[in-house]
């Protein structure tokens, strides 16, 4: 496993087990439970995701059986706007995640998205983050423009910045800021969130053959030699095991332009973030 180090000196896993869409709770802490025996060191979970509960589960009994210490882990979770009205929701949230993972810190808690009084939300976790309850504080899906804004406004810098990135969404405008900002990109859908067909590629399934890797293998290599963090999810053991066996190869710089040329510009997040539909639901309206 490779490390980054975040601003604040905490060391970082470049890869982690991603668990949006784990909702049957049983599959989510079975799941858990075995990427941590395999060798996954970081969870991304989040309170929207409804499994925070079967990750605490499944890290008691990985640590229980002293498959790896506590300390060893780095667990993410989120603040959903909705919990964003003021500094108190946003304070009650941060004490619910933490009872529903049975932990007594967090190793990363993000801002979920740029929405609601997010501003209101962060005095809450810097105020979390000097009581050593959040270990690192960061922000999910804020845009180069929102992400300057905020950087130019609080007190503690935020850590990392989780975005959507993968080769088809390259995104190097906003990888250039969060660098100003000595902020960590972190990859969310890493292997394109089950969307644009990467595994069928011919350009990608020819660079994989070459380094005798997965097109899975070769797209997480891709974000992770350019420095961003990658948060692949599968429910299977096969697979949760190839996303993990990228650290022995090395992508030229040809192929990491290449692979680059696939941009379309545009990811989900366009059709989302963008659509004001979204924005109510975020804000818990149906
Ligand atoms: N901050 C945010 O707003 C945000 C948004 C979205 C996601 N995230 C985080 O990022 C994580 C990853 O994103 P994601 O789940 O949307 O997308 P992803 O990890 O890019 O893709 C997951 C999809 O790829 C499949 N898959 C996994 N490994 C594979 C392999 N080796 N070969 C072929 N298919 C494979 C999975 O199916 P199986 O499970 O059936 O294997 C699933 O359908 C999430 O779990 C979550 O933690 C954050």
């Amino acid at each position: 496993m490779e490390y980054v180090t975040l601003y604040n000196g905490i060391q970082m896993p470049m890869l982690g087990l991603g668990v949006f869409k784990m909702q049957d709770k049983q599959q989510c802490e079975d799941v858990v439970y075995e990427a941590i025996k395999h060798g996954y060191r970081l969870i991304d979970t989040a309170m929207y995701y409804t499994n925070e509960d079967a990750v605490g589960r499944a890290v008691k009994k990985a640590t229980d059986e002293g498959i790896c210490k506590r300390e060893e882990l780095f667990i993410t979770t989120k603040l959903w706007p909705t919990d964003m009205k003021n500094e108190d929701t946003a304070k009650r949230a941060i004490d619910t995640s933490l009872k529903k993972l049975n932990m007594d810190y967090i190793d990363l808690y993000l801002v979920h998205q740029a929405l609601g009084d997010y501003f209101s939300g962060w005095r809450a976790m810097e105020d979390a983050h000097k009581q050593g309850l959040l270990k690192s504080i960061g922000v999910s899906n804020f845009y180069p423009n929102i992400l300057a804004n905020f950087c130019e406004t609080v007190e503690i810098q935020p850590s990392v910045n989780q975005i959507e990135l993968h080769p088809y969404f390259v995104q190097e405008d906003a990888l250039e800021n969060m660098k100003y900002y000595n902020v960590i990109p972190e990859a969310w859908a890493p292997l394109g969130g089950g969307r644009y067909d990467p595994f069928n590629n011919e350009m990608l399934k020819n660079i994989a053959k070459k380094h005798n890797k997965t097109v899975s293998q070769v797209i997480l290599k891709w974000n992770v030699q350019r420095g961003v963090v990658v948060l692949p999810k599968s429910v299977h053991l096969d697979r949760i095991k190839e996303n993990f066996d990228i650290f022995d190869f090395t992508l030229t710089a040809e192929e990491m332009k290449n692979i680059s040329t696939l941009d379309m510009g545009y990811g989900d997040t366009r059709t989302k973030h963008f659509d004001p539909n979204f924005v109510r639901m975020c804000m818990g309206k149906k």
